[in-house]
Formats: C-alpha cells, sequence, structure tokens
C-alpha cells in the first residue's frame, strides 16, 4: 500500500469536497425588510440560482417589493409568512378579494396542501336584508344589487338556500384544526398551507442549513445542524482515540475469561460444558411487545388533508413533529392515542405502555 497516495486521495477528496459545498451556499434573502425572510427550499426567482431552491418554491417580488408566488392553476398569491419549522406558509390574494381566488383554488399540482379544510357555501343575493340577520357580506364580491354571502353553518345555509341563489361550495383552508361552523364570514383572513417535502422542519429546529445534496438532484441534507448529544467530529475522535484501543483491550479481557471459564469448568465440573451449552441465556429481558403485536395495532396513512379527530392531535407525542400528509400513524386500540407509525413501534418494543396515558396493551386482552 502507497501511503502517498492514500494521502494524496485524502487531500484532494477535502479539497473536492470544500469546493462543491461552498458553492451552493445561498443566503437568506427578502422583497423588503418587513416581508418574509426567503431561503430554501424557497428560492427568489430571478436573483438566486435553482439550486438554492426546490422544485415549486420559487417566489418573487413585485414592484411594491412584496413576496409573490404563482402556484400553478391556482394563480398569484401574496407570501404573508412563511414558518420553516413547522413548514407552513401563510397566503392571501394581491387582490384584496381572497374568496374570489379561493373559488378556483386547486392545489393538486403545487407541493402544498392544507392541514385542515373547512366547507363554505357562497350565495348571490340580490333581496335579501342580510343586516337583519347579521351576516358579514363579501365587499370585494358585491355590488350595489346584490351581495355575496359565506356560511359554513348548516342552519345559516338553509336559510340562505331559500333567499338567495347558490354561486359554490368551496373547501377552505383553516387556520386551526378546530374549526366550529362559522355563519357568516367575509372569508378575508390568509389561508395556511402546509408542505411534506422537503422536509427541513428537522433540521430548522436544530438550527442547521437545509439545502440540496447536489446541484442537480432533489435529496436534501442538513448542514452545521446542532446535534444532541456530541459532535460528529468529537464521536469520530471518540471512536478512533478510545473506541479502538478499548475494544482491543475488552477483545483481551474476553480471550483470558474464556480460557478461565473453559478451564475451570473442565477441572471441576466437566458436564458443566454440555450443559452451559444448551442452557439458554438468561440476559436482561427488554419487556416490550412482540412485533406480531405492535403489527396488529391498527395503522393509518394521513389524507392530503391531515384530517384528525382532535385538533390538539397533530402532533406526534414521541418525535414531538407535526403530522405531514401521506404519512403513517399507528393507534393504540386500547386509549386511541395515535402517533408516528414508526415512534410508537420502537417505543412499544421498548415499553409496553402508552406514552400518553400509560395504559398497558400488554394487560388487556386484544
Ligand atoms: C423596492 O426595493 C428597492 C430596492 O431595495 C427600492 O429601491 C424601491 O424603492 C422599493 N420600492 C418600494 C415600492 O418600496
Ligand atoms: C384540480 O386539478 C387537477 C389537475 O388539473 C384535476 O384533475 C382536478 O379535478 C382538479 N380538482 C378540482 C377540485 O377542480
Ligand atoms: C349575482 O346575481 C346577479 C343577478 O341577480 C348577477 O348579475 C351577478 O353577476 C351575480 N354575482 C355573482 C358574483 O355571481
Ligand atoms: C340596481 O337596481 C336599480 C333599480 O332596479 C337600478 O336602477 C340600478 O341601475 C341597478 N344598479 C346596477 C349597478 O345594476
Ligand atoms: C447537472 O446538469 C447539467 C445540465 O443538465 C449537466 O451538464 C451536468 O453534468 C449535471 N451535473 C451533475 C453532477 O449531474
Amino acid at each position: 500500500m502507497n501511503i502517498n497516495k492514500v494521502l494524496t486521495f485524502l487531500f484532494f477528496h477535502f479539497i473536492f469536497n470544500f469546493r462543491i459545498t461552498s458553492a451552493q451556499i445561498c443566503s437568506n434573502s427578502f422583497c423588503r425588510r418587513t416581508e418574509p425572510i426567503i431561503r430554501f427550499p424557497f428560492r427568489l426567482e430571478n436573483l438566486q440560482p435553482n439550486s438554492c431552491g426546490y422544485p415549486g418554491f420559487d417566489l418573487f417580488c413585485d414592484a411594491f417589493n412584496e413576496t409573490l408566488i404563482d402556484l400553478p392553476n391556482s394563480g398569484t398569491f401574496t407570501v404573508q409568512s412563511i414558518d420553516y419549522e413547522s413548514q407552513n406558509i401563510w397566503l392571501n390574494d394581491p387582490d384584496h378579494c381572497l374568496p374570489r381566488r379561493l373559488l378556483q383554488l386547486n392545489l393538486s399540482t403545487t407541493p402544498f396542501n392544507a392541514y385542515f379544510y373547512q366547507d363554505f357555501t357562497l350565495f348571490n343575493c340580490s333581496a335579501f336584508d342580510y343586516a337583519r340577520y347579521r351576516f358579514d357580506p363579501i365587499g370585494c364580491m358585491s355590488e350595489e344589487n346584490y351581495t355575496v354571502l359565506a356560511s359554513s353553518d348548516e342552519t345559516a345555509i338553509r336559510l340562505l338556500e331559500s333567499r338567495c341563489s347558490l354561486i359554490a361550495a368551496v373547501a377552505v383552508p383553516a387556520q386551526l384544526g378546530f374549526v366550529e361552523p362559522v355563519m357568516t364570514s367575509d372569508l378575508a383572513g390568509d389561508i395556511r398551507l402546509t408542505w411534506g417535502s422537503p422536509r427541513c422542519g428537522r433540521c430548522e429546529e436544530r438550527r442547521g442549513r437545509c439545502g440540496l445534496r447536489s446541484v442537480n438532484g432533489t435529496e436534501i441534507e442538513c448542514r452545521n445542524a446542532a446535534r444532541r448529544g456530541i459532535p460528529r467530529f468529537a464521536r469520530y475522535t471518540i471512536v478512533i482515540g478510545i473506541g479502538l484501543p478499548g475494544f482491543l483491550l475488552g477483545l483481551g479481557f474476553l480471550y483470558l475469561i474464556c480460557i478461565r471459564v473453559h478451564n475451570s469448568s473442565r477441572q471441576r465440573h466437566p458436564v458443566m460444558e454440555f450443559s452451559m451449552a444448551v442452557v439458554p441465556h438468561s440476559t436482561t429481558t427488554i419487556s416490550g411487545l412482540d412485533g406480531s403485536t405492535i403489527d396488529s395495532y391498527p395503522k393509518t396513512v394521513l389524507g392530503e388533508s391531515c384530517r384528525l379527530s382532535k385538533p390538539e392531535n397533530n402532533t406526534c407525542s414521541i418525535c414531538l413533529s407535526e403530522y405531514m400528509p401521506k404519512e403513517t400513524l399507528r393507534s393504540i386500540p386500547e386509549c386511541q392515542h395515535c402517533f408516528h407509525a414508526e415512534c410508537i413501534d420502537e417505543w412499544l418494543r421498548l415499553n409496553p405502555s402508552c406514552p400518553v396515558c400509560r395504559n398497558s396493551p400488554k394487560s388487556s386482552p386484544s
């Protein structure tokens, strides 16, 4: 083995990697100081290279330095706010008539989706005394001789059906998970959307810098994230500095012990050798559930809208990250608590009880 060759390889490997990484650094940007900060997966279309963003996440600035996004099939929206950790974006209409835009909203060709939808029905009322019923008109869609009203309350909808003409029923992305029927709304509030991919939320949480692994690819990586526990460099040092000599030392000890046991059992109990081989190991047992029991618990794949029965349930209590569309959840039948399947499976293999209520599914017959 030529040591010079190895060193040369390592040197060029280091230089090459360093060059690639530094070329990919994309700085934070914004349209105006008060506008949302723009960074991966978003990028400013005309100012930053393609590799600074993810397909479908291109933003641009308008003449008033407002941040805009073009959603295919749904048109241009203003970006009111972006939360990179929870992977949420809040949008509104640049022409200040969001309800008109909601009638044409179709997110199926975008990377975005809503966690929750609330169904509203819009009516066109010409001879209806809406003020008497305290309805809130949608001003931007109403004219001198007619008023447009929206409601998600069944009783109100029945009343409006009898007095007005139906415009359409629309699924409106809701701000919060828990949506009570609303008698009247002007539907002017920002809509909150989320994205499932790329998943940079956990990287952002750890103050890391999310980005594309290579210029042409779609694979992402998280750089400079604060690690829980020991930093990577220190871990390598520990592995090489302590682990390797420790491992060799351990092997030596094991060898000595083996020879001793072997010799002593031979000398004093000639039969032991055989019986020792048959007696099963009494290692400390992990008292979790077995794979088939865990697999028997119901699994569900979250729909596009991530509809869950209870609003406080949109976060997995094991890994503390929010559920994203298309993720697989598993619930414990005894208490109906829900978690990411991968999180709860790992948990149940070690602990036989629900991490939330401590109910033991093992003790009750399944
Ligand atoms: C937009 O930003 C540019 C450069 O930052 C500035 O020159 C311009 O005055 C801004 N326009 C408005 C309408 O704020
Ligand atoms: C949304 O657009 C897709 C593709 O263009 C289409 O298949 C789908 O029917 C549309 N959905 C609605 C609700 O219009
Ligand atoms: C409401 O109805 C009137 C006729 O009664 C019609 O001229 C108008 O375009 C309708 N408006 C909407 C938004 O449907
Ligand atoms: C509203 O109705 C009144 C009376 O029918 C009519 O004179 C007026 O032109 C209408 N206004 C519009 C904008 O259609
Ligand atoms: C990236 O794409 C460009 C143009 O399509 C191509 O020339 C280049 O070789 C690609 N680079 C890699 C690393 O695949």
